[in-house]
């Protein structure tokens, strides 16, 4: 097995999962903001370091997707954060994409990832910073009208030459087409959901094909197929495990490493079920993946809720993330129930 195909492997364990701690600077704030966390450079450093020395991290956790400003900086006591995550058992990841704008000739609020420019050059920075793997997110918006065949195909073709300029520089790729559930459009059911989660993913295999991206040394991490937000409608696990599973086993290549889901904007215990009823669907159909967590909400919510910037709280907040971890990887193996939930950690305690 290469290189990359072990790195690959190892993100997506039994019983681990990805956090996705790679908000951007704006988006950090935007957190820290209702919970009147101070909105500086040190805050982030601070809440990014209680959550990467969370006891028992490295059980649950396979790897951390870092944005630029963190895999910069180091704990209190001077050591990198992307090797106190190593320090872990976890795997130091980078957001390679630089956000989003509007799409030229596009829908009304459809937009294209950029980041292309110079990547290979970023790729060669950021392993020396530590970096195993990457992740570039592709949003693609449901209501009249959208998406439009051109949002689909720019985003499938950037995120096919960032997997290859990865591949290339000694990363392994996350692949994040992301249909966004929470549309302001009443008629976003799970149908049309459904309907452009096969539009998209078949246009972004189409394109990974295309620059010979190795499937083996990359990972997916797709939304699930739910109905808006605002749809009115209210679909059960099953029904979006039902409808998940079948999409990617009718478009995903069998010889790709791992899935790994975003949670984007689900309920922390939501996301957790919906994961379970996955893995139990999967199993029943013989899916040939893996399919675990890559949160970034539905990992963190309760544990910055609890540390609101204030030190003497770091051991519940550690405590709170170390419970989400939990619980997302048993539902990566089809164990989660939400009895579980019951039976809160002891502080400190990883398990
Ligand atoms: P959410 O789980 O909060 O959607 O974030 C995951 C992520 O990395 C989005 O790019």
């Amino acid at each position: 097995m290469s290189r990359l195909a072990e790195v690959a492997k190892a993100m997506v364990a039994p019983g681990k999962g990805i956090l996705a701690a790679d908000e951007s600077t704006g988006t950090a704030n935007k957190r820290f903001a209702p919970l009147d966390i101070p909105q500086n450079e040190e805050m982030r450093r601070k809440y990014r370091e209680m959550l990467f020395t969370t006891p028992g991290f490295g059980e649950y956790i396979s790897g951390v997707i870092l944005y630029d400003e963190t895999i910069r900086q180091n704990d209190s006591r001077g050591k990198p954060l992307a090797q106190v995550i190593a320090g872990a058992g976890a795997l130091p990841g980078i957001k390679l994409d630089t956000g989003t704008v509007a799409l030229a000739l596009g829908g009304p609020d459809e937009k294209v990832t950029e980041g292309l420019d110079g990547l290979a050059k970023r790729v060669d920075e950021y392993l020396k910073l530590g970096a195993k793997f990457a992740k570039w997110r592709a949003v693609i918006a449901i209501d009249d009208g959208i998406p439009t065949h051109r949002c689909i195909h720019a985003n499938a073709h950037a995120l096919a030459r960032y997997a290859a300029i990865c591949q290339a520089g000694g990363l392994v790729p996350i692949v994040e087409p992301e249909v966004l559930m929470d549309g302001e459009h009443s008629k976003h059911s799970l149908e049309r959901s459904f309907v452009i989660h096969e539009w998209t993913l078949k246009h972004v295999f189409e394109e990974l094909a295309s620059l010979d991206v190795r499937f083996e040394e990359m990972v997916l991490k797709p939304s699930m197929v739910i109905p808006g937000q605002r749809s009115g409608q209210k679909a059960s696990s099953r029904e979006i495990a039902e409808a998940t599973v079948t999409v990617l086993r009718r478009w995903v290549p069998a010889a790709v490493a791992g899935i790994a889901f975003l949670s984007g904007g689900q309920g922390n215990e939501e996301a957790s079920a919906n994961l379970n009823e996955i893995n139990r669907v999967a199993r029943a159909r013989s899916a040939p993946w893996p399919l675990t967590f890559s949160y970034g909400r539905a990992l963190q919510q309760p544990a910055i809720g609890a540390w609101r910037g204030d030190d003497a709280n770091v051991a519940a907040a550690q405590t709170a993330l170390a419970q989400r971890a939990r619980m997302n990887g048993l539902a990566s193996l089809g164990e989660y129930s939400p009895q579980l939930e019951k039976q809160p950690l002891l502080a400190g305690a990883g398990r």
